[in-house]
């Protein structure tokens, strides 16, 4: 098999997305739509992966963040077949064109390597190898054009087809496998004589069947897997596709979905068998959750770790958490980057942790602030327990030992330590160690003045004694 080098058409404008954004960094299943299609082509592993992209292309680099990948400027976006030109001219620089060259276009957001695989070891010695399938709809694809007799012809585009030749099924995918040096040669014979004024890749069908040798289509059925990205419903349309086939791979690893259409996942998540998630969930980037986990309505994960047995109740935020197994989260709890709740921990309703550990088995219940804090084992931390974490200009960290018992509404003023089996009364604020088994009381003593209430109203009345 001749080397396979992938060149990646990246550089359109992308004008029917309206978007300040390029069209292949909006993201789908949370990934820019350029990333699916690079990740696609990296399973080939490939000789080179070369990327057609415009002048401003710095964000596009930054979010490939990948220093193996090759970048071949386009200036200015003269169509697909110019495109694939500049591609070619950065894939072998020395002039040398053995070999084979992938082009895809980088809207083609749900191809599959495996598809690009069969394509290659369908290719031969063709000149070309087009991918192509059926649709329903084939508005806005290219279609493909036989003579009466059956013979392959030419692509022609949407605009540029008479009603006829709109009626046709059969499109092309913006996948082709080419052998190099033709495609070279093909590429030095487009013209832009067309509707757009544009060199067409798919020109070169005429071309290389004319004079190169002959052009193989590759027919395929899943036409989700070519659906190309150029409006915001088309957009709203390769999400469903990719979300769709997510949601497959989580059901087929035993996870249950108790409604698959309400729940969002990227592709990166991971979830162990035998959890369960309701409607709602958005599972984001970068998250791992664990086995036999129950993830209530409307919560959200961001690139956390959720262990075993870990319960998420209703609409809890995790952002850059750890949650160990056994845990239990919320209803309407927000974990910030940087919590730990270890095994067995409790965090309930209204609560908010950032940067803190909460040791093993500790509970912080109900309407509470835990920031910079490094809290032990089986501690309860009470009702509307603040840690004063922030002097207004540096963050101080709040130790609190492993069984102390914070009473409710304390305010916790660090840097503070609170020793081990310490209790802490209720309503206090600390602002000095408590050493271990001791008790920390700060609030005003309580008076008494009885009978009080009573003679005041009556002295509101006018009562005489
Ligand atoms: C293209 C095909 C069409 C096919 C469809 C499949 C052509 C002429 N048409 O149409 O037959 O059915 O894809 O989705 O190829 N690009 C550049 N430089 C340019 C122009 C485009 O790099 O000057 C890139 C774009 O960023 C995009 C890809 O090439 O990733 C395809 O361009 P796009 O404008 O999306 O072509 P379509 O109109 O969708
Ligand atoms: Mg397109």
């Amino acid at each position: 098999m001749p080397p396979v080098y992938v060149v990646i058409l990246a550089a359109g404008e992308g004008t029917r997305m309206r978007s300040d954004t390029p069209k292949l960094l909006h993201r789908v299943a949370g990934r820019p739509i350029v990333e699916h299609v690079v990740g696609a082509a990296r399973e080939l592993d490939p000789a080179n992966i070369a990327l057609v992209v415009p002048p401003d292309h710095s964000r596009i680099r930054d979010a490939l963040n990948d220093a193996a990948l090759r970048f071949a400027v386009q200036d200015p976006a003269r169509g697909t077949g110019d495109a694939a030109a500049c591609g070619l001219a950065a894939t072998f620089p020395d002039g040398d064109h053995a070999g084979l060259v992938l082009v895809i276009n980088g809207d083609c957001v749900g191809i599959r390597s495996r598809t690009l695989r069969a394509m290659i070891e369908s290719h031969g010695d063709a000149a070309g190898t087009f991918l192509t399938v059926s649709l329903d709809d084939p508005t806005g694809y290219g279609r493909i054009i036989r003579s009466p007799a059956g013979v392959l012809e030419r692509i022609v585009e949407e605009a540029d087809a008479d009603a006829e030749e709109r009626a046709l099924r059969e499109v092309n995918a913006g996948v082709y496998l080419f052998a190099a040096a033709a495609l070279r040669d093909a590429l030095t014979a487009l013209r832009p004589d067309n509707s757009q004024a544009e060199f067409y890749l798919t020109d070169t069908l005429q071309v290389l069947s004319s004079q190169a040798g002959s052009v193989e289509l590759f027919h395929h059925d899943d036409a989700d897997e070519v659906h190309g990205v150029n409006t915001r419903s088309e957009l709203a349309r390769a999400e469903a596709i990719l979300q769709h086939r997510k949601l497959d791979e989580l059901m087929e690893a035993g996870v249950t979905l108790r409604n698959a259409e309400a729940v969002c996942a990227d592709v990166n998540v991971r979830v162990g068998n035998d959890t369960v998630i309701y409607p709602g969930v958005t599972l984001e980037a970068g998250t791992v959750v664990g086995r036999r986990c129950t993830i209530y309505p409307n919560v959200r994960i961001s690139a956390s770790e959720i262990g075993d047995d870990v319960i998420l109740y209703d609409g809890s935020v995790l952002e850059n958490a750890v949650v160990e197994s056994g845990a239990s989260v919320g209803p309407y709890a927000r974990l910030r980057p940087g919590t730990r709740i270890c095994e067995g921990a409790k965090v309930g309703n209204f609560v908010e942790v950032k940067q803190t550990t909460l040791g093993p088995g500790s509970k912080a219940g109900h309407l509470a602030y835990l920031g910079d804090a490094e809290i032990g084992a089986d501690v309860n931390v009470g009702a509307g327990t603040i840690t004063c974490n922030y002097d207004g200009v540096n963050k101080h960290r709040t130790l609190i030992g492993d069984g102390a018992f914070i009473g409710s509404n304390t305010a916790i003023v660090a840097p503070v330590r609170i020793g081990r089996g310490a209790y802490v009364g209720a309503g206090s604020t600390i602002t000095k160690d408590v050493p271990d088994h001791s008790l920390g009381i700060a609030r005003g003593r309580q008076v008494v003045h009885e009978g009080w209430a009573k003679r005041a109203r009556a002295a509101r009345r006018g009562d005489q004694d």
